[in-house]
């Protein structure tokens, strides 16, 4: 049985320290603020190649049992860091040293743009939420890439990329083409992002015939004769069944090589009272995460294993890590349960999914992905899939863990 049931409490996906310091000080002050802080101090305590060394030496994954092989590429956790934390490309090795197997940095646009004017994150600490209109502000795919170009190519990357704002809809896949052009050569993976909510008219990217075009576009607008670089769809969660559907056929059809599901929502029913509430932005964090499994549940019943699934949206438990995987996801990522979690929620992460790997038989957590899929499939009349072997409830297993 896959551990659907209680997940972490919040007082173990948080370490009490951390805690303490998010409710005396962090929440007191403008989200981005803090945002902004966490990541100067990630970049200039993690410069000296000795204490990144030494950060990574004490909190770098390193069971064998967490590595992942996906895209051409080999992942030493199947935990990374989601699109929108590292949105300049400037400390996401000091977020890889803190144990995150990957980082998706971006989003990025062709052209520099400011984004929203501020404030645009809000917290809503009590459902471990957090609700942002960011509008991709970033200072453009050249001068992130440039960045990227130096990396010590220690932390796979992948670079996620959008519409510029002031680019007419006509124009989009131009200006994608240029975006995808501009950092080709130094991102591990690329994604094209058609689904956040704060970019006018990006959503409508989604309908199939648009969005074999955009991709077509991207397409011509890598080299020619450059290595294979792993292409990847971003998803709403608002999308409705049978548009899920449609995008999972497109991207089989065209050959890229996965989806990322999913991105914020502008459902603000998910939030408590929210079906009366105003929110302007998308949510992110826990009320995210039932749609987000059921997502990935449809895309993987509709594609098996023809594409990687990267799974994202309210993960908080190594638990729930490893129920996305089951469900089909080859990795996943988190955004807001870093910032309700610390800078130590990697690790923790890291240490006790490996521990559930190994309790649930799995040689490692490759071998789990899609394992919750087959054994739906197993149940119905005619499949000779074999069941698959998840770590019981009470089967030595701390609750903590599930
Ligand atoms: C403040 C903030 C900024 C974000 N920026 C981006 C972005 O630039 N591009 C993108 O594709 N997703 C962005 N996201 C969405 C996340 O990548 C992720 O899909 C979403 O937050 C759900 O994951 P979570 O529940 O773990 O946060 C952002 C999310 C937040 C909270």
């Amino acid at each position: 049985m896959l551990h659907t049931g209680p997940v972490l409490s919040r007082s173990s996906t948080s370490a009490p320290v951390y805690r303490f310091l998010f409710k005396l000080v962090l929440e007191r002050l403008d989200a981005e603020t803090v945002h902004r802080l966490a990541a100067t101090a990630m970049r200039v305590g993690t410069h000296p190649r000795f204490v990144r060394s030494l950060v990574k030496r004490l909190l770098a994954p390193r069971d064998p049992r967490l590595r992942v092989r996906a895209l051409g590429l080999d992942f030493p956790s199947p935990i990374g860091v989601a699109a929108g934390v590292d949105k300049e490309g400037t400390w996401f090795e000091g977020l890889g040293a803190l144990g995150f197997g990957f980082v998706e940095v971006g989003t990025l646009t062709a052209r520099p743009q400011p984004g929203n004017p501020r404030p645009r994150v809000s917290r809503r600490s009590g459902e471990r939420a957090l609700v942002n209109s960011m509008g991709f502000p970033n200072s453009g795919a050249a001068v992130v890439a440039g960045r990227l170009r130096r990396r010590r190519r220690q932390t796979i990357v992948g670079v996620n990329i959008g519409k510029t704002k002031v680019v007419a809809i006509e124009d989009v896949g131009a200006d994608y083409a240029s975006c995808a052009r501009q950092v080709a050569g130094c991102a591990d993976y690329l994604v094209v992002n058609v689904s956040s909510p704060n970019t006018p008219g990006l959503r409508d990217m989604q309908a199939a015939d648009r969005l074999a075009a955009l991709i077509g576009a991207v397409r011509n607008g890598l080299p020619a004769d450059g290595p294979h670089l792993p292409l990847l769809i971003k998803i709403a969660p608002d999308l409705r069944d049978e548009q899920i559907d449609a995008i999972a056929d497109l991207a089989l059809e065209l050959g890229v090589d996965g989806i990322v599901a999913v991105n914020t929502t502008v459902d603000a029913t998910v939030l408590r009272g929210g079906a009366h509430g105003e929110v302007s932005g998308g949510i992110s964090g826990a009320p995210l995460k039932a749609r987000a499994l059921e997502v990935l549940r449809r895309l993987r019943s509709r594609v098996g294993e023809r594409l990687v699934l990267i799974s994202v949206g309210g993960i908080e438990t190594p638990g729930e890590a490893l129920e996305r995987i089951a469900a089909g996801a080859t990795l996943v990522q988190a955004y807001t349960a870093l910032v309700y979690g610390g800078p130590l929620w990697p690790w923790r992460m890291n240490r006790r999914l490996s521990r559930l790997v190994r309790e649930g038989g799995w040689s490692g957590v490759q071998e789990a992905v899609g394992t919750a899929a087959s054994e739906d499939a197993s149940r119905r009349p005619g499949s000779s899939k074999p069941r698959a072997r998840f770590p019981q409830a009470g089967s030595g297993q701390k609750p903590s863990d599930r």
